[in-house]
């Protein structure tokens, strides 16, 4: 029996999905522990690209069964849409291959109004997906409005649930703004009772169905969403997600005891991207003709889930080597080094500068992480085409050290290079 996690560790969109679909050979199940349709997995195998948000990436090879686990949140009209999707694109789904767990908290349009008003008129906005997901959140820990997704399948509770929380909610929406939209608790009732007809199938007590496949020797494979610098404990608060998207979030989002995990895989990008707002201290802002710029063209760095164009600077190891000791990593996946084919000149960043003084750890707020300027160390680019490299040998000497150099800097080895989007286009390293 084998569980293994696939982590991001730096802000998101890592390439994930693409280590996920790598690894489901050796797994029977997938599980999504944090996050919902904030989430953009893609995957490129067989001439095909897969875009994935909700439901787990793994659930593209056809062994594998996938469980979206009691810690997300779930917008119905998202989950069936996706779910069409990949039955279009040729991925059978039903009850049996996607589970959904009935103790997943359920988004509202409501969810969506209430995360509009206050990214839009706050100062302190966060730069969010605009899905909801934050003020799903906040109702699943605030209890008294929060609605789980077993919820759905009892239609006089949920009418009463929603008549009791709706008025509420249109009181303060009204307050905050005079222009904001208004729900009707009924006709919410009325669709989501539709949307949960076709969501019964799913719908299981997903941490025992868990349980009973640790007992039957199921090997499981934890899919994370987002990066482990948005961590909503231990990434750069307040810019972070809502949920814990570090290993951190395993327990509590899937009900797997975390004595389980046996293998952490720890996935960076060769460089680093963000989306939305907060501190990023090795961004690159150097303008149109920049590297910045040259990266995300090359990269393709413009966000899955809202077309945003992603921020782009040099790798920081600082942040990795903070996140990589939270995930618990064993190993790395070096995604994306193809991109940095296009550089000349490759810097690393192993220090903070904060009031002059050297930083040599991770600082936990994001108002402080906004004040600390990079120590950089530069090493060689390598100039040269490497998406064809299926081998180590097949790495230039230059792409073969500066690898070396973040093992080095992390403490972790390097397991896993990636040189382009495709299944095909990978260098295992042992
Ligand atoms: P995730 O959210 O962590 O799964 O990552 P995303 O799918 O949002 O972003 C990663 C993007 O990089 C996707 O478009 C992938 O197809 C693409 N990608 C993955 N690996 C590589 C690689 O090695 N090189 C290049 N150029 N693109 C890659
Ligand atoms: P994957 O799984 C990158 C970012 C948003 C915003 C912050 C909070 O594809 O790596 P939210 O909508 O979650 O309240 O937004 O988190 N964010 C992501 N950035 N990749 C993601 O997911 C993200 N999910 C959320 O841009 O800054
Ligand atoms: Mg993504």
């Amino acid at each position: 029996m084998a569980c293994t996690c696939v982590v991001g560790l730096q802000w998101g969109d890592e390439a994930k999905g693409k280590i996920v679909d790598l690894l489901t050979a050796q797994h029977d199940i997938v599980v999504r522990y944090n996050g919902g349709a904030n989430a953009g997995h893609t995957v490129v195998k067989n001439g095909r690209t897969y875009k994935l948000s909700l439901i787990p990436t793994g659930i593209l090879a056809p062994h594998m069964q996938a469980v979206i686990g009691n810690g997300l949140v779930v917008n119905p009209v998202r989950f069936l849409e996706e779910v069409d999707a990949l039955r279009a694109a040729g991925i059978p789904i039903d009850g049996g291959n996607l589970l959904l767990s009935d103790h997943a908290h359920v988004i509202f349009p409501y969810h969506v109004e209430e995360e509009k008003l206050g990214e839009e008129a706050s100062a302190a906005a966060i730069g969010t997906t605009g899905r909801g997901i934050g003020p799903c959140y906040q109702d699943k820990v605030s209890r008294t409005n929060g609605i789980r997704v077993g919820e759905l399948l009892h239609p006089a509770h949920l009418r009463e649930r929603l008549r009791s929380i709706v008025p509420r909610k249109n009181a303060v929406f009204r307050a905050l703004m005079p222009s904001a939209q208004q729900f009707d608790a009924d006709a919410l009732c009325d669709e989501y009772l539709t949307h949960a007809g076709k969501l019964k199938p799913h719908i299981h007590d997903t941490a025992l169905f868990l349980h009973r496949a640790l007992q039957g020797g199921k090997n499981i494979l934890f899919e994370a969403a987002q990066g482990s610098l948005l961590d909503v404990d231990h990434g750069t608060y307040p810019f972070v997600t809502s949920s814990n998207s570090s290993t951190a979030g395993i327990w509590p989002g899937s009900g797997v005891p975390a004595r389980h995990l046996q293998r952490v895989v720890g996935v960076i990008k060769a460089y680093t991207t963000r989306v939305g707002r907060g501190p990023f201290p090795t961004e690159l802002t150097d303008g149109p003709d920049g590297i910045g710029e040259r990266i995300r063209k090359t990269g393709r760095e413009y966000g899955t889930v809202t077309g945003r164009p992603r921020r782009c600077g040099w790798f920081d190891t600082v942040a990795a080597k903070h996140s990589a000791r939270l995930a618990g990593a064993d190993e790395l996946a070096v995604m994306l080094l193809d991109v940095l084919s296009v550089v000349d000149e490759l810097r690393i960043c192993t220090a903070y500068e904060l009031d002059g003084k050297r930083l040599d750890e991770f600082p936990g707020d994001a108002f402080l992480l906004e004040q600390c300027r990079p120590v950089y160390e530069t090493l060689p680019g390598w100039k040269t085409d490497i998406e064809r490299a299926r081998g180590p040998g097949d790495l230039p000497a230059a792409a073969r050290r500066y690898l070396d150099r973040l093992s080095e800097l992390l403490s972790l080895p390097v397991t896993i290079v990636s040189v382009g989007p495709d299944r095909e286009q990978t260098v295992f390293m042992t």
